[in-house]
């Protein structure tokens, strides 16, 4: 009898000190991730990941820029990153998935979308599944004055517009689906984005005044990462954020914060041939997805990004 009552307090002494460490055992999804798509943004966020310790599944369509992805991502990182086709991952399921191919490798966008995220996502594990949908969703706003967007600010009519009606779709089945939807600003490197794409032009279409956002790949990847790492996934399950650096630019003003990069440097900026007519873009106002996010860009604006951006 005395034996036993000693026991006791010993047994229970020995689950509390156990109990913690059973409880996270059991709680903790593992941090893997498939990332469907993997260009310029992909390649940025499964170095991003495995920088903070994930296991990253990229998936391709084909393999033919596979050797420079693994090179881009510096390696298999000890074999905690692979590559596969999207063909061959079908009866494979993971607890967190990112669908970040753009629309212009698909026939139908948004059955791509659902395709990958019924197939690779294991809705089950408390996991998260991302969607990087695109900003332009709100359209190109009017010509009378710049009107401020956020996330739940309402879409255009998706007859007239069919760039938007593509992203609509797909982002309704991720909403439904239970996926976190995240509008992306313009993205943009030193070497990519809208900037390179007019520099050393003669005319380019659109006004001068024109506001667009902007947001840098690294940071687009970094605003993914930051929705897989949410401390509880059930918060932004079927949501909608919208992710830029807050600071828009003029068409105008893009150019003149991009010559001042050693790059471009002494490059002509061309004419825009915008008309009084055409829109003038909108806002985006992501201050509530900073905080939904607990994120903040790590390059406060295009202007010091180009500002510092040495040879
Ligand atoms: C979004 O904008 C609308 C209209 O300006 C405003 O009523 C609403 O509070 C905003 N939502 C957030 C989350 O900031």
């Amino acid at each position: 009898m005395k034996n036993r009552l000693l026991l006791t307090p010993i047994l229970a002494w020995g689950l509390v000190l156990a109990c913690p460490t059973l409880f996270t055992a059991a709680m903790a999804v593992p941090r893997e991730c498939a990332v469907v798509g993997v260009g310029v943004l992909g390649s940025s966020l499964c170095q991003q990941l495995l920088d903070n310790d994930w296991k990253v599944i990229g998936i391709t369509k084909t393999t033919n820029r596979h050797d420079d992805i693994m090179k881009q991502v510096g390696g298999d990182h000890g074999g905690k990153f692979s590559l596969e086709l999207a063909d061959d991952n079908l009866d494979k399921k993971y607890p967190y998935c990112v669908f970040c191919a753009p629309p212009s490798g698909f026939d139908d966008y948004p059955a791509a979308v659902e395709d990958a995220m019924t197939k690779l996502w294991d809705q089950e594990s408390g996991g998260v599944f991302v969607f990087t949908s695109s900003g332009g969703i709100y359209g190109p706003g009017d010509s009378s004055g710049i009107s401020t967007v956020n996330e739940s600010s309402p879409l255009p009519d998706p007859s007239d517009n069919p760039r938007s009606a593509r992203l609509m779709g797909a982002e309704d089945k991720v909403r439904a689906g239970g996926g976190t939807i995240l509008r992306l600003a313009g993205l943009y490197t030193l070497d990519r984005g809208a900037h390179n794409f007019w520099m050393g032009k003669e005319e380019v279409g659109g006004r001068a005044d024109g506001i667009i956002n902007l947001l840098h790949y690294d940071d687009a990847a970094g605003s993914v990462v930051a929705a897989l790492q949410v401390e509880d996934p059930t918060t932004i399950k079927g949501q909608t954020y919208l992710v830029s650096d807050g600071q828009p630019l003029t068409r105008q003003q893009i150019c003149e914060s991009t010559i001042k990069s050693d790059k471009y440097s002494g490059m002509k900026i061309p004419k825009f041939t915008g008309q009084d007519s055409d829109p003038m873009g909108k806002i985006y106002d992501g201050s509530a997805t900073e905080s939904a996010l607990n994120w903040r860009p790590r390059y406060p604006s295009f202007d010091e990004f180009m500002a510092a951006s040495k040879k």
